[in-house]
């Protein structure tokens, strides 16, 4: 026998079940975001890699460690994009959408990649939807797209979520707090881990994030960005925060609040689930006013978010409620019961038929173990099977079965 092969580590296939709450998922974004006024967009699944080169940022660990970099047969440099944001942003200068009326809304669905070290929640290969409004830097864009992904989040029954949300303010306010926050991690060096050390000078907002128990001590009392921004800066997030408030969504104010890409300006936030192990965060976002033209295009304001599909469905309890389903078992002739078949799906019903040569009985077993509520077996002549009352009776034609079992 040949060997038997695998799906490449970090990736996993979708298998009917877990497909249908798949789906079900991808119909409750698009009905969510359609109705905001989202329209659905797609970009390719991979780019140049300066696309993220420039727009994820050199210093994040996804530029980094975590890209799939490869060259074409003629030596450019592409990579299976690890995110949304940064193609959009290439497509919205690419196809000069700020000559539409702006804001211009778009979400999509589809696979991302990293390379990142598998565990629960973490893979190489997973699913994000992802939404973002680009051209206007009104507050109300980054509480609607909060609100949303909240409401996806109830629609998906996720469990166990609350949201974390704070500002990183501009560049300029930025700039000063890292040379502030610098200055305070160096005076703190020798109680930082190696990893925070090293990356003073690249990151060192990386420093609130750490796991390292010296460094967290130290962090409690580092400065806060929060209580740096300027005027504003400070405005635009009291004017989010009061439609949040308004909306009545709960969120906690977090000042430590660290994303791992580094076009985020203004609004940050996450959602969170405890349902979740180490990879607790279900989605995130957050505003990045000066992306579009760092990759080229005019300067142009832009909030978004992205949330992972595996992720939502691991905290969550979305079941699919069964449908009514026609079974068409045949001793007698097989055209009969294929056009049964159609003709239940013409009407808008359910319907499958015998395919595997199984006996009478094999047939019966077959329709209940996919939970038919009806089956119309074709032999001698036609009868019609209420499977929930064991009822059996003989129907006249094609035509009087279909009306049968068909709501
Ligand atoms: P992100 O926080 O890097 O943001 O990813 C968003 C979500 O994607 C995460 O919260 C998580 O649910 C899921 N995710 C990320 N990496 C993995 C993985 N290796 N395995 C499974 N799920 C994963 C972004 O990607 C930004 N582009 C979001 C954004 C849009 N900001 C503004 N607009």
């Amino acid at each position: 026998m040949a060997e038997r092969l695998q799906a490449p580590r970090g990736t996993f296939d979708v298998l009917p079940e877990e497909g249908e709450l798949r789906l079900a998922l991808h119909a409750a974004a698009g009905d969510l975001l359609g109705r905001a006024g989202y329209g659905y967009f797609e970009s390719p699944v991979f780019e140049d890699t300066e696309v993220f080169a420039r727009g994820v940022g050199q210093s994040t660990d996804i530029v980094q460690k975590e890209m799939f970099t490869f060259e074409d047969k003629a030596g450019r440099s592409l990579t299976l994009r690890p995110e949304a944001t940064a193609g959009v942003c290439r497509a919205y200068a690419e196809h000069g959408m700020h000559k539409l009326p702006q804001p211009v809304k778009l979400w999509f669905w589809g696979p991302f990649f990293r390379h990142e070290a598998p565990q629960a929640g973490r893979f190489r290969q997973f699913t994000q939807v992802d939404a973002e409004a680009l051209g206007s830097d009104d507050p109300s864009l980054d509480a609607e797209l909060i609100l949303l992904l909240a409401e996806l989040l109830e629609r998906a029954r996720a469990r166990d979520v609350r949201l974390r949300l704070s500002s990183l303010g501009d560049a300029a306010a930025r700039e000063s707090y890292g040379v502030e926050l610098k200055a305070y991690l160096r005076e703190h060096e020798g109680e930082l881990s190696e990893e925070v050390r090293a990356r003073i000078d690249a990151n060192p907002l990386r420093a609130f994030d750490a796991d390292h128990p010296g460094t967290r001590r130290v962090m409690e009392g580092a400065p806060l960005l929060l209580d740096r921004l300027a005027p504003a800066d400070a405005e635009h997030f009291a004017g989010v925060r009061a439609l949040l408030d308004s909306a009545g969504l709960a969120y906690e104010l977090d000042p430590k609040l660290v994303r791992g890409l580094d076009y985020y300006t203004r609004t940050v936030f996450e959602f969170e689930s405890g349902r979740l192990g180490a990879q607790n965060a279900l989605g995130g976002g957050g505003r990045y006013d000066g992306l579009v033209e760092q990759l080229g295009g005019p300067p142009t304001p832009g909030v978004g978010w992205a949330a992972g599909i595996e992720r939502i469905l691991l905290a969550s309890d979305l079941a699919v409620a069964g449908r009514a389903k026609v079974f068409v078992s045949w001793t007698g002739e097989a055209a009969t019961a294929f056009a049964i078949a159609r003709a239940v799906r013409a009407r808008g019903g359910h319907a499958e038929m015998e395919q595997a040569g199984r006996s009478l009985k094999g047939q019966l077993k077959q329709a209940d173990r996919i939970g038919a509520t009806h089956v119309v077996l074709v032999g001698e002549g036609l009868e019609v099977k209420d499977m929930a009352s064991g009822e059996q009776r003989p129907v006249a034609s094609v035509d009087e079965a279909v009306e049968a079992v068909t709501p």
